[in-house]
């Protein structure tokens, strides 16, 4: 239990703060922060801190970055935490474009879920967005379909006048492959650049333009252990999330989990900024301070985030972890 009654379970572990991609809201242009490789945490380090982790309680793990996919030992991370007793879940979370080699290998390791960023289904808005290739995308979230995962889900990041065209189209993409589809608002995480607050949306909006197409009906299920609120389109058979991070006061009541960084800094709180450094502990003594570390970031949890307030950027998302 943290200091306000909530159960911590969830550890999401970035695996590296580089991406094939550079999505405009998620790292700053011409970002030169990215740690050193030598400071990634290796394979060895992560096993030590999940096994930390369950021994104190958690349950759900998940792999984010950055872009997991673009280290070389990612089935091998997922094998050997996988196989960790104590290990419940474990998702991933990926932009796809290497998905469609890796999601068979990846599913055989123990894999569970795997949830995919997907903003716009137009080629061109992709690009601009993510600099990325939408064909890539699309060929990784069909893979994804194929390797059997329990859960595949969508991603959208909803940003004014970019993409919100496509809540609708999107919502049916997914409703068509049986995939949820989760609408997050734009946190401030890559400040200075050409994404900013004036592109702001806010799931409630996101909400209404859904209704307008087709009735929505509240479900009781809720697939994944994240924040989304879910309804179900009452003809198309969408199940659409919502990710209300700043606008919905309440968002933060139900907050189960911690991240690592990349650089191996337990991160309380997306929107807050103390870090406790895991990385030291692990490197010295021979790991004794793991478990420490661990409960003084649970000690440490805020009741809430500081976006909506005095909430100043250090660290862009890529750098955190998605
Ligand atoms: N605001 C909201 N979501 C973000 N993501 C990355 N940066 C931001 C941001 N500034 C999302 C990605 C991905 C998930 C891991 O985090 O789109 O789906
Ligand atoms: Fe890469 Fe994900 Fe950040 Fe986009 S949101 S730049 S895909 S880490």
């Amino acid at each position: 239990m943290d200091p306000f009654g909530r159960s911590i379970d969830y550890l999401r572990i970035s695996v590296t703060d580089r991406c094939n991609e550079r999505c405009l809201y998620c790292m700053p242009e011409g970002y030169k922060g990215w740690a050193k490789r030598a400071e990634h945490l290796g394979v060895d380090e992560i096993v030590r801190v999940v096994e930390s982790a369950t021994r104190l309680g958690f349950r759900k793990f998940r792999l984010t970055g950055g872009e997991p996919l673009v280290r070389s030992d990612i089935v091998e991370i997922t094998r050997r935490i996988w196989d960790l007793p104590g290990v419940q879940t474990l998702g991933l979370s990926t932009n796809g474009l290497l998905l469609a080699g890796l999601a068979v290998p990846l599913r055989r390791a123990g894999l569970r879920s795997v949830n995919i960023s997907l903003d716009t289904l137009d080629p061109a808005a992709y690009r601009r967005l993510t600099g990325g290739n939408l064909e890539g995308a699309l060929a990784g979230i069909e893979a994804a379909l194929d390797a059997g995962f329990e859960v595949v889900k969508l991603n959208c990041v909803l940003l004014r006048g970019i993409n919100e065209e496509q809540i609708v189209p999107l919502a049916r993409f997914g409703a068509e492959r049986g995939m949820p589809v989760r609408f997050i608002e734009l946190m401030p995480l890559a400040p200075g650049g050409p994404v900013n607050d004036g592109h702001f949306f806010p799931v409630a909006e996101a909400r209404a333009r859904l209704a307008a197409d087709e009735a929505l009906d509240p479900v009781s299920e809720r697939p994944g252990h994240g924040p989304a609120r879910y309804l179900r389109g009452r003809v198309s058979g969408a199940l659409v999330g919502f990710i209300g991070s700043v606008t919905c006061a309440d968002f933060c009541k139900d907050c189960n989990k911690l991240r690592l960084t990349a650089d191996g800094k337990l991160r309380p709180c997306l929107g807050r900024h103390g870090e406790i450094d895991l990385a030291s502990a692990l490197r010295a003594d021979g790991g004794a301070g793991i478990d420490e570390a661990i409960r003084e970031a649970i000690a440490n949890k805020p009741e809430n985030h500081s976006f909506g307030g005095d909430f100043e950027v250090k660290r862009p998302m890529t750098a955190i972890g998605g």
